[in-house]
């Protein structure tokens, strides 16, 4: 694993606490809703290829899933740390650990963190950044075929929930924020990135983005 972390208070709030919850949650009851729907659609074609990137990959349920569904090679780039070890143990588990990558830091700043891949995922992660526009262009930038964005809706009720979320950062003393960006901004920076919007599907809280080269 590389590491070239600014954790800018992220690892306050994703910590191994919280991966191991995750985990339990994973063993419980498998994939949450938004990897699961890329899974399904990957499964059934809609969305193919051999590589995939995932930014922000958490505990690396999903990559163990979709090397499980047939892709050949997972890379996660996540910029923080307490995911590592649980992520490292599910991969193990799972004998999957040779056909896996994880890199640490942020791929915006970070550029060489990731090279490109068939399919670019990122499940809840765009509401963990600030610069919605950068993260989307650096993930864009770096999907051969398919990019999937999953990232909360922008209602009244789910800014009111962001506002009452953003408590626990504060009382931790972390700089990271839960974000609702507006759609538009997150569809035109893959837009821009020569990507065009071909599955667009809504969930209770979320988009489902998939985006096609
Ligand atoms: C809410 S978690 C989501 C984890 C997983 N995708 C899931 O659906 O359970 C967001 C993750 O994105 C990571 N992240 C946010 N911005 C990132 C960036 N610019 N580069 C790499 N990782 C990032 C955070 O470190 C965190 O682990």
């Amino acid at each position: 694993m590389s590491s070239c972390c600014e954790p800018q208070g992220y690892e306050k709030v994703f910590d191994d606490r919280e991966a191991r919850r995750a985990a339990a949650r994973y063993a419980r009851s498998g994939l949450s809703t938004l990897p699961r729907r890329t899974l399904e659609l990957y499964r059934s074609g809609v969305v193919t290829g051999a590589t995939l990137l995932e930014i922000g990959g958490g505990i690396g349920d999903f990559q163990v899933e979709m090397l499980r569904a047939g892709i050949e090679r997972a890379t996660c780039v996540d910029l923080s740390t307490g995911y590592d070890a649980v992520a490292a143990d599910l991969l193990a588990g799972a004998g999957l650990t040779g056909r896996a990558t994880r890199r640490l830091g942020d791929v915006v700043t970070h550029p060489d963190l990731a090279g490109p891949a068939d399919v670019v995922a990122l499940h809840s992660v765009v509401c963990c950044y600030p610069d919605a526009r950068a993260l989307v262009t650096a993930a864009a930038e770096r999907a051969r075929g398919y990019l999937v964005l999953a990232f909360p809706r922008r209602t009244w009720w789910m800014r009111a929930a962001g506002v009452a979320l953003n408590v626990y950062p504060r009382l931790r003393g972390s700089d990271w924020r839960f974000r609702v960006h507006p759609r538009d901004v997150v569809v035109r920076a893959a837009t821009d990135a020569g990507l065009r919007l071909v599955r667009t599907e809504r969930f209770a809280f979320d988009h489902h983005l998939v985006l096609a080269r």
